[in-house]
């Protein structure tokens, strides 16, 4: 019994090692390389300071590499009894161990390509669906199930379960989308991007720890081999991201943490729990919606407005014509103005302010201007609220019986 036991704890210790390992030379490489991203071109400018530097940007292509070296590193490891005592050898979690793997890795070169060559809207919704393949196609072969359990509310209409087929892969095709562009978008403040993926992160890791000791601990298991090093190399960068920032993550970052979390969630088998811990990013979506499919006017850039007096940020504001926007779009307004979660001015000419549609202009709206550190804070604070073990463990027992 002893021998089992460590058996399941050695690989989970070791990664622990390397994990620890990694961010430390996440630490040190950082600062080494970041001038070689400005040679290369590959700056921003931080909007929200005086100074108008050149700020690296897509370092997420380092932590990248770094998480994926060490999980390369890694891969023997989980194996090494089966290898030597040449018992039969778990072919099927090998080859989900390798798909996850190439999903991530072909989710951070499309990333990365994104930065330099900063892709339209269309292709952001293309490249995770294209880098899901492998793990979908796995997904198929080893477990194939699409059976899900329906809600207690919904059984006199549905039954115990439903097969949703075909549908269950468009939907988790749909996580990786969602996941990468959701990260995406709640964005454009110091530590933002770095903090939100932490915490969704350590909430995944929390969960596969308490989830050990139950009847699907492999799959858990198999979890915490990547959240470790993603959680390692994610600090090292939130070092250098935390206002004010050194470096800038790129989308390279946003779309490597979301596929990461929706690989884990698909092979893990907790994709609906994962999406309990994206409510902010779920929020912020459902609140952008008008201005992505340009009902209402969306500008490049939607992050708060700098006020160089006062050093404090206030609300970004989008201004149009009331008569430019379709029907549709001015009934979302009118809603929202019911709803009395966003600001609107409008003169006589029928000219409008109002603020962009993000959970950041949002918070503005209640709090006012305020630093920018403040504001990643009290967004962090809002993630960390809004997490999923309160809502799973209590309210989970009305949807099904736990
Ligand atoms: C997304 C948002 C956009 C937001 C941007 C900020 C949507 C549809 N898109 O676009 O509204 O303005 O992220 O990242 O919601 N920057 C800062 N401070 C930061 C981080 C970024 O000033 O802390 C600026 C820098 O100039 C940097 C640029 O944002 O170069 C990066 O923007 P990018 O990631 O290319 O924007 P998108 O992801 O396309
Ligand atoms: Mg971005």
């Amino acid at each position: 019994y002893n021998d089992d036991n460590w058996k399941f704890i050695f690989p989970i210790l070791f990664n622990f090692v390397m994990s620890v390992i990694v961010y430390f030379l996440t630490v040190r490489l950082i600062p080494r390389i970041k001038d070689m991203f400005v040679k290369a071109n590959l700056y921003g400018i931080d909007m929200n300071k005086k100074s108008g530097e050149k700020v690296p940007e897509s370092l997420g292509v380092v932590t990248g590499c770094l998480f994926l070296i060490t999980l390369f590193l890694f891969i023997p490891i989980p194996f090494t009894n089966y290898i030597f005592n040449d018992i039969n050898f778990p072919h099927s979690e090998f080859m989900e161990f390798l798909a996850a793997l190439l999903s991530i890795c072909c989710m951070l070169l499309l990333g990365f390509a994104d930065d330099v060559l900063d892709l339209r809207w269309r292709h952001k919704l293309l490249l995770p669906t294209i880098a899901s393949l492998p793990l979908l196609m796995v997904y198929y072969i080893n477990f194939n199930s699409t059976l899900i359990i329906v809600p207690k509310p919904l059984r006199s209409w549905f039954g115990f379960s439903v097969d949703l087929w075909i549908f269950y892969y468009l939907y988790m095709g749909m996580l990786a989308v969602f996941c990468t562009n959701a990260i995406n978008i709640l964005a454009g403040i110091n530590g933002l991007e770095v903090g939100q993926s932490l915490v969704i992160s350590i909430s995944i890791l929390l969960f596969n720890i308490i989830e050990l000791s139950g009847d699907l601990w492999k799959a858990h298991q198999f979890s915490l081999y990547f959240m470790l090093p993603y959680i390692a190399t994610s600090l090292g960068l939130l070092k250098f991201n935390w206002y004010p920032a050194e470096i800038f993550v790129g989308d390279t970052f946003c779309y490597l943490s979301g596929m990461t979390f929706a690989v884990v969630g698909i092979i893990g088998h907790f994709s609906k729990t994962m999406l309990l811990f994206f409510i902010p990013q779920i929020i912020n979506f459902l609140y952008s919606v008008p201005q992505l499919f340009q009902f209402i006017p969306c500008p490049r850039h939607r992050l708060p407005k700098y006020n160089k007096k006062t050093d404090k940020l206030q609300i970004s504001t989008v201004v149009f014509n009331k008569k430019d926007i379709g029907s549709l779009g001015k009934f979302i307004a009118w809603i929202f103005r019911k709803l009395n979660i966003i600001k609107w001015q409008e003169d006589d000419h029928g000219t409008v302010t109002c603020n962009n549609f993000t959970l950041i202009n949002f918070v503005l709206i209640k709090t006012g201007p305020i630093k920018e550190p403040t504001l990643t804070l009290i967004l962090l604070l809002i993630q960390v609220t809004s997490l999923a073990f309160l809502i799973r463990y209590p309210l989970a027992s009305i949807f099904y019986e736990v």
